[in-house]
């Protein structure tokens, strides 16, 4: 059995004051939420302030990006010590917008995945095809190479602490959510390649949580597949009663 989770990655939204004000007002609502994890995504800057406002609560603090080493001369980048520092337990890898803003390749979500590891963080990372690979017939394969290069060299144990987020561009912010039946069908695609490479056992507890224009009103019929197994959310989860509203999806 696979504990969904359900994570906001706020992107580049919120002050410090925004971002605590968020937390204060979700903390007692999600206290006795046991059916899923709940994650939240700050920008950096918020990231101590929203782990202290967190502090004893259900609710986990994920930063955005980090870089792959301990230290250095790496202008504007945070290290996974820092992130450990400031409070967090998670971090989103590869998101998209990192890989068409800043040129992030398979290659460097695989060091930052391995440094992450090392930290002990959770590394949540982002996989997905653009509108163009979909129109193509290459989204499968375009899923199998960002796997196989943002996975390589791990260890089943270490694959064993990972989230997926499968997050088809064309659906980010768009308003254009992936069917229900789409994202099932690249989940299943993503856990056989996760069983290929790291076992049946570590495939069947993989999480793969759905990003893409997720809101609360399409959330139920997302987490009805047996294959998803939580959401990655962006705009919708910028206002708390809105990302509780995700949090508190539709369950039999
Ligand atoms: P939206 O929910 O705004 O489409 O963003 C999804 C996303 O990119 C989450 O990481």
């Amino acid at each position: 059995m696979r504990k969904p989770v359900i994570a906001g990655n706020w992107k580049m939204y919120k002050t410090i004051g925004e971002a605590v004000a968020f937390v204060e007002k979700l903390k007692p609502s999600v206290e006795r939420a046991e059916h899923c994890e709940v994650v939240v995504g700050p920008p950096f800057t918020a990231l101590r302030a929203v782990a202290d406002a967190a502090r004893g609560s259900k609710i986990a603090v994920a930063a955005q990006d980090l870089h792959w080493n301990k230290q250095g001369a790496h202008t504007g980048n945070v290290s996974p010590s820092m992130l450990l520092d400031a409070g967090c337990t998670h971090v989103i890898i590869g998101h998209s917008e990192r890989r068409h803003d800043h040129g992030e390749t398979d290659h460097q979500v695989n060091l930052k995945l391995k440094a992450a590891l090392a930290a002990g963080l959770v590394p949540i990372v982002c996989v997905g095809e653009t509108l163009e690979e979909r129109e193509a017939g290459a989204t499968d394969r375009v899923l199998e190479r960002q796997f196989l290069g943002g996975f390589a060299g791990l260890t089943p144990s270490e694959f064993s602490r990972i989230i997926i987020a499968y997050e088809p561009v064309w659906a980010i912010g768009t308003g254009r959510t992936a069917t229900p039946e789409m994202a099932a069908a690249s989940h299943a695609v993503l856990r056989k390649l996760a069983s290929k490479e790291f076992g049946e056992g570590n495939a069947a507890a993989l999480r793969i949580l759905y990003g893409g224009s997720v809101k609360a009103e399409n959330i139920g019929k997302l987490m009805a597949q047996e294959e998803i197994d939580g959401a990655l959310v962006g705009g919708a989860s910028l206002d708390a009663d809105s990302f509780l509203a995700i949090v508190n999806y539709p369950r039999n």
